[in-house]
């Protein structure tokens, strides 16, 4: 049953039956080796076959100083063994029947095509040119007729065999070849298949892209037609309906990190979280393997039929990668007694189920090798590789090992390769029994199922229309086409990150457009190049629709809905929260009573007041030396100091109408007669300037005008920073407020000068040079409050000028009356009405001169003042 030679002849002339005998005009030009299963011994009807068994041909190296020798095949592929082992199966099942080809045995000639074009055409060659010798356009020996050609899996591999087989128009049947190129008839006349036509999975993948509203995609595609044709169709649809392709990528053939490793960069790059791979899983998988090292996650896949269920693709730990993949599977069918037929294998039936079998067991059922290995072990100069090879008897139980093989859960392409293989068998069966004289070729003859031509069993190809067995499903060609219908398969990871394939939709691409597809949302992340909220739509300029940028909102403005066009200004008491997705109040600040440092600076207010008052009333006990200078003591200097300090508070809590207006009027008031004291202090003694209250009087005008007319009022403060609201008291007419307050500098101004130069007379000495002093004070405060006020925002402007008058209350109150306590607490015995008394005046009138001069100088200013 099992061939390993096949050596394929090329001649250059016709031989017909003479190829044999003519060897010395025949001239072998190649050896093909070809690898896989044969039984024709007494069969009525061969049926070819090819299956791409192993995943590629071995690399060779080139050595042209050799006969070039055909390749040898490496990489055993589990999945497509247990395709060819289905079309066996079915084979048997037929000749089994006794309803279908009754009278007929079918016999099978079955190659490996490596997954490789050089060995396809090898396959097909052969295959063609019949038994041992092989020529192109003959067919040498009297074996029995060839039907059709089941296979070969992959495009590549059909384009170029169905090139072949479509000079002789020679039917082929293939069970995994979709690309939409091979439905060209004129290209391609005798090529059927059982698996849908690529336009009808692009056309579904973009339906799919569509209805989940993705608009910024990338796709990835094998470097062959099935790639490459699947992608074109597939974007041609997409990019018609407004979806934008963000990069799209071809999977190289050969092994190249390079490229490899430049997919992976453009996928983690790229903004795009759906992608399309349009592949075989062979090709795919390398790719998959550098992704899961670089933890690429967080992506929608979207899977071609040909990877969708592979157990190439769902390895260990890819669900964290690929949970989530939609695609598309073929249909699914279960076949009965399959599985038992898979398990019922005889390693040692033929060269391929011998290195399947060592394949899955990891073994060698050669027991010379096995003994070998184990002596060069026993030496301890084994390799690795030796180190692996065990004997394995042949008994080993393959419904033990969990390979993909033997696992019926998921028939897609092996049913294919069943309705393949029985619509060549029903075919062959309508040929056989067609009637004479109402046949459909010439003279209504029909063909002779021990001689017929391929052409004569094409048209019963085209024509066949029968219900595959266990499934029920009518099967016809559509000009050689299958059915458009595909189950919609969801990746579903558990949390044990095992994966499930669930199927959540259908796609019937015979339907009307709108009921094609039904799909129910699985376990899919829809993350898409949607601009999320916070962020809006920048369109590109002279791009299509969907190439946009995503632009954040400005601060102060919202977006609150996903691809929002514009960002909405929020409203003037609300500032944009920090992603941009809702407005929310700006915060209100002032300077309340119940923080700490409202509550601080209370407390010290207040302390100064009390300070203030106790002072006082200790010096009011101590007389006489109250007495002697009763006007810096005066209730007027103390009641401003307690206004002053006092007034502070009211500077504190949120601002109000009447808080605003007492809080500055007060302190204006406060000054002015602390001020006018002070000033009444030296020039008390002659009386001849106005009473303080006069100047006080000016101040409470110019305050009164300033309240009625422009009154300070709270107002709230949004433009200094922008997510806030300061609460603040407006100063009503900053003309007014200057006046007022300038009012004050220049009273203090006044007193100053006349302080300094009083500082120098005898009689006035010790209150002179306190007084300049607490009027230095009070200046160097102010003088540094301008500065500090400026800098600061906020609550703290409060916090700033309360410190000012606190300070400048404080200055006051230490400079005039702290010296007076020292007197009284350390020097008590200069505290006597002595002392305290003023002394007599002078009688030469140096001094008194100055004093005189100095006092009418102090009435004329003050006047003026007033
Ligand atoms: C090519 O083959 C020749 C003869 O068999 C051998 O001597 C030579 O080393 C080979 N060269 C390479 C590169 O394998
Ligand atoms: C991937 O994740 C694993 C474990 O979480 C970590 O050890 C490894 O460094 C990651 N690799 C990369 C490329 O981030
Ligand atoms: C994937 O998405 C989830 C949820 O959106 C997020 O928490 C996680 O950090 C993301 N992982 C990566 C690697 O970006
Ligand atoms: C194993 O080692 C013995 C000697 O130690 C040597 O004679 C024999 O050739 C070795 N066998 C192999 C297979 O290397
Ligand atoms: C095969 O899979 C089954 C369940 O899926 C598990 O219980 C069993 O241990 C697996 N066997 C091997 C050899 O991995
Ligand atoms: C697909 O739709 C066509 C037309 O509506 C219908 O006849 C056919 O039965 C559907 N196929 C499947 C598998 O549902
Ligand atoms: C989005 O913002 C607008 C305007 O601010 C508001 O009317 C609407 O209710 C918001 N929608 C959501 C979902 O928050």
């Amino acid at each position: 049953m099992e061939i390993r030679l096949l050596w394929l002849g090329f001649c250059a002339f016709s031989c017909l039956c003479r190829c044999a005998s003519a060897a010395s005009t025949c001239k072998l030009k190649a050896r093909f080796t070809l690898n896989g299963y044969k039984d024709v011994e007494k069969k009525q009807v061969v049926i070819g076959g090819m299956f791409p068994v192993h995943k590629r041909i071995a690399s060779t190296n080139s050595n042209s100083s050799r006969a070039p020798v055909s390749s040898a095949c490496e990489g055993f592929n589990f999945r497509t063994f247990r395709w060819t082992q289905t079309m066996l199966f079915a084979i048997n099942e037929i000749n089994n029947n006794k309803e279908l080809l009754p009278d007929t045995d079918l016999g099978y000639v079955i190659y490996d095509s490596c997954f490789t074009i050089s060995k396809a055409v090898e396959g097909t060659l052969t295959y063609l040119t019949g038994q041992d010798e092989a020529v192109p356009n003959y067919r040498c020996g009297d074996g029995p007729p060839l039907a059709a050609l089941v296979g070969p899996g992959g495009t590549d591999l059909a384009i170029a065999t169905a090139r072949i087989l479509g000079l002789y128009h020679f039917p082929q049947v293939s069970y995994s070849s979709t690309c939409s190129f091979l439905s060209t008839k004129y290209q391609f006349p005798t090529f059927l298949r059982t698996i849908p036509n690529d336009v009808h999975q692009s056309a579904a993948m973009a339906q799919m892209v569509l209805h989940f509203g993705w608009t910024w995609v990338g796709t990835i595609a094998a470097d062959d037609d099935y790639g490459k044709y699947g992608i074109k169709d597939f974007k041609e649809q997409v990019e018609e309906a407004g979806v934008c392709i963000s990069f799209s990528e071809t999977l190289p053939k050969t092994e190249s990190p390079e490229d490899i490793q430049r997919i992976v960069d453009t996928v983690i790059e790229s903004t795009a979280k759906i992608i399309v791979v349009f592949s075989s899983d062979v090709d795919f998988s390398p790719l998959l393997l550098e992704l899961l090292r670089h933890n690429v996650t967080n992506r929608t896949w979207i899977a071609s039929e040909a990877w969708i269920t592979s157990a190439l693709i769902n390895q260990p730990e890819v669900g964290s990668l690929l949970g989530g993949t939609l695609g598309f599977g073929v249909k699914k069918a279960d076949i009965p007694d399959l599985q038992r037929h898979l398990l019922d294998l005889d390693p040692y039936d033929d060269d391929l189920t011998e290195e399947f079998w060592e394949t899955a067991f990891d073994c060698t059922l050669d027991p010379v090798r096995a003994m070998r290995s184990k002596q060069r072990g026993a030496n301890g100069t084994r390799t690795e590789r030796e180190a692996a090879v065990k004997f394995c008897s042949g008994t080993e139980s393959l419904s033990k090992l969990n390979n993909t093989y033997s696992d019926v859960s998921q028939l897609r392409i092996t049913y294919s390769v069943y309705k393949a293989v029985y619509a060549v068998a029903n075919a062959l069966h309508n040929l056989e029994h067609c009637v004479d004289g109402q046949g459909p070729f010439k003279g209504k003859s029909c063909a002779d199922i021990s001689r017929f031509e391929p052409w004569q069993l094409m048209y019963y190809m085209k024509h066949a229309r029968f219900t595959v067995p266990h499934t029920n499903e009518e099967i016809y060609f559509d000009d050689g086409e299958a059915q458009g219908y595909y189950d919609i398969i969801n990746w579903q990871v558990n949390s044990g990150g095992e994966v499930s394939f669930v199927t959540v939709g259908q796609y019937n691409g015979s339907a009307a457009p709108q009921d094609r597809m039904t799909i129910a949302n699985g376990q899919t992340r829809l993350y898409c190049a949607n601009c999320q909220p916070g962020t809006r739509k920048g369109i590109r300029q002279g791009e299509p629709v969907c190439c946009f940028d995503c632009i954040p909102c400005a601060d102060g403005e919202i977006s609150n809905s996903t691809n929002a066009r514009e960002c909405v200004l929020c409203g003037e008491d609300d500032w944009s929260n920090e992603a941009h997705d809702t407005c929310i109040p700006k915060i209100i600040e002032f300077l309340s009573y119940a923080e700490a440092l409202g509550i601080t600076l209370i407390a010290l207010s207040a302390a100064g007041a009390l300070v203030t008052i106790t002072v006082v009333f200790f010096l009011h006990i101590n007389t006489p030396m109250v007495k002697a200078n009763d006007a810096l003591l005066s209730f007027s200097l103390i009641f401003s100091l307690v206004v002053t300090f006092l007034s502070s508070i009211v500077f504190l809590g949120e601002p109000q109408e009447w808080n605003c207006m007492t809080s500055q009027v007060g302190l204006a008031l406060g000054f002015a007669i602390a001020l006018s004291s002070i000033m009444g202090g030296w020039s008390h003694p002659q009386r001849t300037s106005p009473p303080p209250g006069t100047r006080v009087d000016t101040t409470a005008i110019l305050c009164t005008v300033w309240l009625i007319v422009f009154p300070p009022h709270p107002f709230k403060n949004t433009k200094t920073q922008v997510d806030y609201i300061y609460l603040q008291c407006a100063r009503g007419s900053d003309v007014l407020m200057c006046i007022v307050f300038g009012y004050d500098v220049l009273l203090a101004f006044v007193a100053f000068v006349l302080s300094f130069l009083a500082r120098k007379l005898e009689d006035n000495a010790r209150e002179g040079k306190s007084l300049t002093f607490s009027l230095l004070v009070f200046f160097i405060v102010w003088i540094a409050f301008v500065p500090a006020y400026l800098s600061t925002v906020g609550k703290f402007m409060v916090a700033v000028q309360i410190f000012a008058i606190l300070a400048s209350s404080l200055g006051m109150l230490i400079c005039i009356f702290l010296p007076k306590c020292y007197v009284i607490l350390v020097k008590a015995e200069r505290n006597t009405e002595e002392t305290m008394k003023p002394r007599p005046k002078p009688r030469d009138g140096s001094s008194t001169g100055t004093s005189a001069s100095l006092s009418t100088v102090a009435t004329t200013v003050t006047t003026a003042i007033d």
